[in-house]
């Protein structure tokens, strides 16, 4: 479904990605783990047409991506929930989401999609009034997660959705990324939460210093000695 082959990128003369492939499959959780500074929100920012790489190309159900704005990138299908959420702190939640539906596509079924996403979020609907500045970590990351659904994506990319939440709410949140995955959506997904975010995909890769330098089974990954003593602690 996804293709992403050889991505070189960076900014100005500093390469951050070295020939970076990754494949999403139909329906499939994919993850992108790898420590601070490794190129992960480059990779995904890259896909979404926030940045522009040097190299290489991303290609979504046969369609080329490369060199698409992010609004056409979202109108393809593919859409990502940022790092650090970049919410609308004093717009309410309804109007954060509806930001999501902006592109006709999604507009036409802006009723329909928003109280799905209201019986994923329940809070969300109790708080649609709410400015979303005001609301916890956790909410604002559901705000986040509902916009990009929104727009309808047949691929989500997800860039550290668990960053600074309590542990708990982690485990919402993964577990809602699952069911959102269980109604058709594929999902790429960055993670430093690498233990939990390789029990929720199917299939990872591990990116150091802008090299993928492992990749596959996320519960071969799991059980790989090398990656737990230097990601697991253990
Ligand atoms: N806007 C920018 N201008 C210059 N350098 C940048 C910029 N954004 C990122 N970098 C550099 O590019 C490299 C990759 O950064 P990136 O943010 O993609 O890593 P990351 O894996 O997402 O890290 P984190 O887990 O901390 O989010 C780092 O060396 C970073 O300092
Ligand atoms: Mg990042």
């Amino acid at each position: 479904m996804l293709e992403v082959e050889g991505i070189s990128g960076g900014y100005g003369s500093a390469q951050a990605l070295r020939d970076v492939s990754v494949d999403v499959g139909d329906g499939e959780i994919v993850t992108l783990v790898g420590p601070t500074g490794a190129g992960k929100s480059t990779f995904v920012n890259i896909i979404a047409g926030l940045h522009r790489a040097w190299s290489g190309s991303v290609t979504f159900d046969g369609q080329d991506l490369t060199a698409l704005r992010p609004a056409r990138v979202c109108q393809q299908g593919v859409v990502i929930v940022p790092e650090g959420r970049r919410l609308f702190a004093d717009l309410t939640v309804t109007d954060n989401l509806d930001i999501g539906a902006y592109h006709p596509a999604a507009r036409a079924h802006r009723d329909d999609t928003y109280e799905w996403v209201c019986s994923i979020f329940p809070i969300l609907a109790e708080r649609r009034n709410q400015r979303a500045g005001n609301l916890s970590g956790g909410e604002q990351q559901m705000v986040a997660i509902g916009r990009a659904l929104m727009a309808r994506p047949r691929l989500l990319l997800l860039d550290e959705p668990s960053l600074g939440l309590a542990p708990v709410i982690v485990e919402t949140i993964f577990e809602v990324i699952r069911n959102i995955n269980e109604t058709g959506t594929s999902i790429l997904i960055v993670e430093q939460n690498v233990v939990e975010a390789l029990e929720l995909a199917s299939r990872a890769y591990v990116l150091e210093d802008g090299r993928i330098v492992r990749h596959g089974d996320a519960s071969e990954l799991l059980e790989d000695e090398s990656l737990q003593k230097a990601y697991f602690g253990m």
